[in-house]
Formats: structure tokens, sequence, C-alpha cells
């Protein structure tokens, strides 16, 4: 009887941990996608600011690798998707797909794009990983390289540098993709 409680009490703290863990892993992934969102705007802004977009482009297209790179410490990865892609680098895999389906329907529906997000642990015989979604609508400031009109010179660099570019013709408001974070909590793999 006594091994009977026992076991219960254990599995009933080890379901009380792993949720506070999950927890405390939603609010570490939700705020690296918040820094990495207001870092990526500050520099696109500055830079258009400064240069027009002709120049910005390389905040688009070489800052978010860098600042994705610096900001994925801890064993966090941290990095962008998208259903129409410009890089096609960033594309989604199969679950990242359906989130974004999901949050393309939501803010469709009128859910606040801050409140889109989605998180879950996957597991296979390799690896244990947390992962999370973060929606990034489009806003006025990104329309300039992924919206209908966009500057003839703009589009030439564009054309030259993403040939499968499918990432313009977007309004404001609608969703331009996700931010995709994911953390390894356990390697299976005995090597
Ligand atoms: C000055 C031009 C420019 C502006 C303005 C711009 N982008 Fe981009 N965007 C790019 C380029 C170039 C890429 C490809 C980056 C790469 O190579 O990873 C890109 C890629 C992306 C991606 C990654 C997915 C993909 O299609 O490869 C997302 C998400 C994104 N942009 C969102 C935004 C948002 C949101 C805004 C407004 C806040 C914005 N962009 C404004 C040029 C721009």
């Amino acid at each position: 009887m006594r091994s009977v409680i026992l076991a219960f009490t254990l599995f009933h703290f080890a379901t009380i941990s792993a949720a506070e863990n999950t927890a405390q892993l939603e609010e570490e992934a939700r705020n690296l996608a918040i820094q990495m969102d207001m870092q990526l705007k500050t520099q696109l802004k500055n830079a258009m600011k400064s240069r027009g977009p002709l120049n910005a482009i390389t905040a688009c297209n070489i800052k978010a690798p860098q600042i994705a790179e610096a900001r994925s410490t801890d064993g966090w990865q941290v990095g962008r998707t998208s259903i129409r892609l410009r890089n096609p680098g960033n594309k989604s895999d199969a679950w990242e797909r359906s989130i974004l389906l999901a949050f393309k329907q939501q803010l469709v529906e009128g859910a606040p794009a801050a409140n889109l997000q989605s998180s879950m642990i996957e597991s296979n015989h390799e690896v244990s990983r947390y992962r999370f979604m973060k929606a990034i609508p489009v806003d006025e400031i990104c329309l300039a390289c992924h919206g209908d009109t966009i500057a003839k010179n703009v589009q030439a660099v564009l054309a030259e540098k993403y040939p499968s570019d499918a990432a313009t013709g977007y309004k404001s408001g609608e969703l331009r993709g996700a931010f995709t974070i994911s953390k390894i909590l356990e390697n299976k793999r005995a090597d």
C-alpha cells in the first residue's frame, strides 16, 4: 500500500513540475520572440529612415539571421518562417505549416495578432524538443518590401537575390509569418 501511495505522490510531483517547466519554457520562448521582434523593427526603422528601403534590405536580409543567431543562446534556436517565403531557407516543416495556417485563420476571424502563439513538445527516438511559435503580422513599414507596390529598384534587388520570392502582395494586418523557436530538452542518442 505504501509503495502505491509513494508511486502516486512521485507521479503527482512529476506532473506538477512538468507543467511548471512548460510554463517557464513558454515564457522564455515568448520573451525571445518579443525581443527579436523589437530588435528587428528598430533596425528596420533606422535603416529605412537613413537609407531608404533599397539599403534597408540588408536589415531584413543580413541582420535578421544575425539577430536570430545572437538570440540562440542557452540551447534555444530562434528563426522565422512563413507560408509565402522570400528566402527558401526559412521553409516551414509540417507542424510549423499547420500552425501558420491556424494563425492565418484566427487573424481573419479577428483575433489580436499579439495573442497568437502555440507550443508543443516533440519527441522521437532521437530527441525531445520544446517548440514554440508566435505570429508576425504585416505592419505599414513592411509594405515597402512585402506589399503590392514595391519601388522598381527594390524589386530588382529582390528579384536578383530571391529568384523564387513569394513574399510580396501582402496587406497591412495580414499574417506575414511567425517566429519559430525551439529548445532540445533531451538527447536520446547514445553517442
Ligand atoms: C527593406 C525591405 C524589407 C522590409 C521593409 C521588410 N522586409 Fe521582411 N524580408 C526582406 C528580405 C530581404 C527578406 C529575406 C531575409 C532572408 O534572407 O532571410 C525578408 C524576410 C522576411 C521574413 C522571413 C520569411 C521569408 O519569407 O523568408 C519575415 C517573417 C519577414 N521578412 C517579415 C517582415 C516584417 C513583419 C516586416 C515589417 C515589420 C518586414 N519583413 C519588412 C525585406 C524586407
